[in-house]
């Protein structure tokens, strides 16, 4: 079964043929050094980009798979979460080509999709697992309990672990996405240097990143006022072994208490150095199976939004042309 995929929920145009778990192309047009120059996406020029580079990059995925549309069984699109005005233009995109085609129309939930990039590489994975999924918009550690089926046992109680890396990132005067090059430059050399707190929260596998984020802004500031400068590559690494220190304990924790033997990582921040490296040494310790993406299905793309649409269409989650986008929904929307 043949799918064709889109993804468009941010700042990121994508579309990928798949079959089942096997990627035949993943074309990605992405908006990053547009949207550099405000330090943040701004939805609106988001949408415009979407509107003139989604048919080009349907074609693109469609000519990369060696197929031709008629050969396409179904297509998939990410109607929910995400910027309002970026989902729509992929949703009524795929909602024509569905009719066109006279093909399905398979509404894929973005954070199911991020699980799912594993699905591409990990041959082997299967529900039921534990998975963290960490992106600039969500921090979760859910149970996978079958392919469209999942239990939140944690989730962060105000910033995402991808905003947190942003917004202390931006205030050290690093370029959008900020996790990126906060990640790239940070170098431990001193732990003492600045005296971060280590967050804690009262309700078990919880998350908060704000009090953090905060503590990273007011260390900027203060330094700024008595004209002191800033070690940027000590506090990158100090902010990075705080927000990594809290995802990995906690997932840690769900997975021993649940008794949880594989555990999955997702999203954007998946593609972190340094919790793909302490994520590797905690699992060989412990005995536990560890799966991350490869850095390319990391952040947005439509492979991955294809491999979660065949599941759903397993599932019977398809769609007539009254589907529309939805900003938020809970990943559990049925
Ligand atoms: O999953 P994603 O592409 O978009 C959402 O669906 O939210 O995640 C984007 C987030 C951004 O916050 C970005 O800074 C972060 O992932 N990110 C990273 C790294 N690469 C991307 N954060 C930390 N370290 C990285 N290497």
């Amino acid at each position: 079964m043949k799918i064709l995929a889109i993804e468009s929920s941010c700042d990121e145009t994508s579309a990928a043929v798949v079959e089942k778990r096997t990627v035949l192309s993943n074309i990605i047009a992405t908006q990053i050094e547009e949207h550099r120059i405000y330090g943040g996406v701004v939805p609106e020029i988001a949408s415009r980009r979407h509107t003139e580079a989604i048919s080009r990059v349907c074609d693109l995925a469609v000519e990369e798979a060696g197929i031709k549309y008629t050969d396409i069984d179904a297509v998939a699109v990410t109607f929910a979460p995400g910027l309002i005005g970026s989902l729509l233009v992929g949703v009524n995109f795929a909602k024509g080509l569905s009719a066109a085609l006279e093909v399905p129309l398979i509404p894929v939930h973005h954070l199911r999709s991020h699980i799912a990039a594993n699905y591409l590489v990990h041959k082997e994975l299967e529900p039921e697992f534990l998975c963290l999924l960490v992106s600039g918009g969500n921090t979760v550690i859910a149970e996978v309990t079958d392919y469209t089926k999942f239990k939140i046992l944690g989730q962060t109680n105000d910033d995402a672990a991808g905003e947190c890396f942003d917004k202390t990132a931006r205030c050290m005067g690093l370029s959008y996405p900020g996790g990126v090059m906060l990640d790239k430059i940070a170098t431990i050399s001193d732990t003492q240097k600045y005296p971060l707190p280590f967050p804690k929260c009262s309700k078990e596998y919880d998350f908060s990143f704000s009090g953090l984020k905060t503590a990273v802004i007011n260390t900027v500031h203060n330094a700024g006022q008595k004209g002191e400068e800033i070690d940027i590559p000590v506090l990158c690494a100090t902010v990075r072994q705080r927000v990594c220190d809290m995802l990995i304990t906690n997932t840690i924790k769900a997975a021993e208490d649940y008794g949880y033997r594989k555990i999955a990582v997702a999203g954007g921040v998946s593609a972190n150095s340094e919790l793909r490296k302490r994520m590797v040494e905690e699992c060989r310790n412990k005995g536990f199976s560890l799966y991350f993406p490869p850095l390319e299905y990391c952040s947005d793309n439509a492979a991955m939004v294809g491999a979660q649409g065949y599941y759903e269409y397993l599932s019977g989650n398809t769609a007539d042309f009254s589907l529309n986008a939805v900003a938020t929904l809970d990943i559990n929307y049925d």
